[in-house]
């Protein structure tokens, strides 16, 4: 009997126009062209993190990703986060470049996701429970990303990626793509065999080369295993809402600075493109950050137990793909 290799191939991969079926998370400051650029000329589909960035570093960005070659990517946004004025701004310069597709994040904007349908923009949203999947659904969105609370950064749900699939599949109309809690092979595997067409992952593209997280931040999340994560509400500087976020754990989460916040004293405890960094900021420290580095937010999913090194971005695709074909074969 001939052997078959597994393929990775899903429907999602024609749709987004990649060769694997891996998405680079949308990671504000992080994850800009040079990150997107080297995923998705390793086969992979590129998202630019651009949450309230001002709209002429969104053009930069894009056309930046452009010049490189990549014509298939997305632009990430979080409404509810943004003020409206800048949200509105960042909108139109997505639609004036015509950008393919937008990844959206938190709240469900059925009216925001209706336009961009209008206007021809492929809509992904993320989402963290089967209400919000359900209202984007309704609204038009293409394809969800179901995150789980194993998830780094802000975190929309409680539930856990794998149990949040298992909820989502059987009615999606939509292709569903996991994020949280993967970070290599077996778990691109784990999540294609639940029914999920695709991953999109954040933690393991921050520990790469091209990625704008300060070294210090990648350091700190390949030294770490998940236990080290901490799921906490403590980082709610320039954010709309109280809202949980996965970090490591630091100062700030062991609770040293809780007088200054009863207090709600500002406290300056860094620098960042000129901009000073505030005490319980949700903005993580990217290169060219300084400061007190280890009291900013250090995002990071419990993956980081399977993120080991800082490697190229293409490496980490590739061991991705080979760990997955493996696995599937292997069953
Ligand atoms: C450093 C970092 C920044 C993030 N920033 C954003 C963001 O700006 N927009 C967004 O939609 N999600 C953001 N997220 C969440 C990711 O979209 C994704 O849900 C998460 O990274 C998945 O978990 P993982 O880190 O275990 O792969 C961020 C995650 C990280 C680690």
């Amino acid at each position: 009997m001939a052997l078959v290799t597994p393929t990775l191939h899903t429907p999602l991969c024609d749709l987004l126009g990649c060769r694997w079926p891996i998405l680079l998370a949308g990671m504000g400051g992080v994850a800009r062209h040079r990150l997107a650029g080297a995923v998705a000329h390793a086969g992979g589909f590129g998202v630019l993190g651009m949450v309230r960035e001002p709209p002429h570093r969104l053009r930069a960005e894009v056309e930046a990703l452009r010049a490189a070659g990549i014509e298939h990517f997305a632009v990430n946004l979080i409404p509810a986060a943004t003020a409206p004025a800048l949200l509105e701004q960042q909108i139109s310069t997505c639609l004036d470049l015509s950008v393919p597709w937008m990844v959206l994040f938190w709240d469900v904007d059925q009216r925001l996701i209706r336009r961009l349908k209008d206007a021809g923009v492929g809509v992904i949203h993320q989402i963290g429970a089967s209400g919000d999947a359900q209202a984007a659904v309704d609204a038009g969105a293409d394809v969800l990303i179901a995150q789980g609370v194993e998830a780094g950064g802000h975190v929309r749900g409680r539930m856990t990626t794998f149990s949040l699939l298992t909820e989502l599949i059987p009615w999606s109309p939509v292709p569903v793509v996991a994020s949280g809690g993967i970070a290599e092979g077996r778990g691109l595997a784990a999540a294609l065999t639940l029914g999920a067409q695709g991953v999109s992952l954040g933690s393991t593209f921050l520990a790469t080369h091209e990625a704008n997280a300060h070294d210090h931040h990648k350091r700190r999340l390949i030294q770490a295993r998940g236990e080290h994560t901490v799921y906490t509400t403590t980082f709610d500087r320039n954010w709309h809402e109280p809202a949980p976020v996965r970090v490591l754990a630091n100062r700030v989460t062991r609770g040293d600075y809780d007088d200054l916040k009863s207090q709600g004293r500002d406290q300056i405890i860094g620098e960042q493109d000129g901009q000073p960094v505030y005490l319980f900021s949700t903005d993580s420290p990217l290169q060219g950050a300084s400061g007190d580095l280890d009291d900013m937010a250090l995002y990071a999913g419990q993956s980081c137990g399977a993120i080991n090194a800082i490697e190229p971005a293409a490496h980490r695709i590739q061991q991705l793909v080979t760990g997955a074909e493996k696995a599937l074969r292997r069953r």
